[in-house]
């Protein structure tokens, strides 16, 4: 299913890996038939909010709506499966169904986007760095609690350094 892991796609995994970002050699098929390729749209300089604006503004999608997608993609789909598939949803006007995303936590945890991207001003890929190089849908493990005391350090010398506490009641509300 899955192509053997380039040396590139190793060290971005590492670098992630550091948040624990591993991905999972399983992908069970995309229920809309779009395997959806984010390096390809990366490549071509596509914002990730223009997609995934729903994760800085709850009154928006945090996965993208068909019209994000016919917004740039009106011509005829060639031969390409993809935008065949697109090509159906948008003549039946049927939303793309993605799968729940692999990184959303369980109900005990608190993560605030906003806080993270606008107030620690952190890049995405700093966490979800294995979607750069991904050909077909990222199927990546949560972030353990481990992962976050990358930066919520149980030290408090380190924890001033990145201004990120451990605070059990802060994340586990
Ligand atoms: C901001 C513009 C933009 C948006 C939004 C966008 N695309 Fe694309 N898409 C591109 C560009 C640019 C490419 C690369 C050139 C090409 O193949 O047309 C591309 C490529 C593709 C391909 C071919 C890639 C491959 O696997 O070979 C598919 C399929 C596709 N997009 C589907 C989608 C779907 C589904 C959505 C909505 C989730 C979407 N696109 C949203 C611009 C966009
Ligand atoms: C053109 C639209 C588009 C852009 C740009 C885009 N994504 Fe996505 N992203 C998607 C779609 C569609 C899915 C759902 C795919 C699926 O699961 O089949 C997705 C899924 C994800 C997921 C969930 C993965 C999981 O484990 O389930 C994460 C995290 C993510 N994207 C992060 C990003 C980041 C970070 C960027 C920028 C570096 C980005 N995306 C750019 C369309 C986009
Ligand atoms: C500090 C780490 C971190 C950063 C930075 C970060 N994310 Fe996330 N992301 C997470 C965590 C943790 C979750 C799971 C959140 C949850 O379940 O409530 C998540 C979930 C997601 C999802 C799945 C949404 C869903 O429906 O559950 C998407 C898509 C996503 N992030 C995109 C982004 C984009 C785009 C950015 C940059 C604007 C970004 N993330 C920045 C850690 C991060
Ligand atoms: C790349 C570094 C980084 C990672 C990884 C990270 N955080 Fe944070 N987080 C920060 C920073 C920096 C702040 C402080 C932002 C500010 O100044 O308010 C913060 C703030 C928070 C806050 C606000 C309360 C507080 O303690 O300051 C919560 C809750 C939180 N993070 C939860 C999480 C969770 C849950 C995870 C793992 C899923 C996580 N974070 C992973 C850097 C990180
Ligand atoms: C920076 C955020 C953060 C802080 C601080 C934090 N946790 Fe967690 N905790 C998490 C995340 C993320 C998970 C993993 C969720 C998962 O993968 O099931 C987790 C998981 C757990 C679990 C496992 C629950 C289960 O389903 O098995 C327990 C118990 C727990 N934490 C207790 C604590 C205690 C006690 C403290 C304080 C000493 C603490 N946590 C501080 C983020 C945090």
């Amino acid at each position: 299913m899955r192509a053997p892991v380039s040396g590139p796609a190793v060290l971005g995994a590492l670098a992630a890996g550091l948040f624990g970002a591993v991905a999972v050699a399983t992908w069970a098929g995309p229920p809309s038939g779009i395997r959806f390729n984010h390096a390809a749209h990366l490549r071509a300089k596509i914002d990730c909010t223009s997609c995934h604006l729903g994760v800085m503004d709850p009154a928006e999608a945090r996965l993208p709506l068909l019209e994000t997608c016919t917004g740039c993609h009106k011509d005829a789909p060639g031969a390409n499966p993809g935008k065949q598939a697109l090509a159906r949803l948008a003549a039946e006007g049927a939303e793309p169904r993605w799968p729940v995303p692999s990184v959303r936590q369980p109900d005990h945890v608190f993560f605030s986007h906003p806080r993270h991207v606008d107030v620690a001003k952190l890049e995405c890929t700093v966490c979800h760095g294995e979607v750069v190089n991904a050909t077909e849908p990222p199927r990546t493990r949560r972030m353990s609690m481990y992962a976050c005391e990358g930066c919520h350090a149980r030290h408090p010398e380190s924890a001033g350094a990145t201004r990120a506490r451990f605070d059990c009641l802060e994340c586990h509300r």
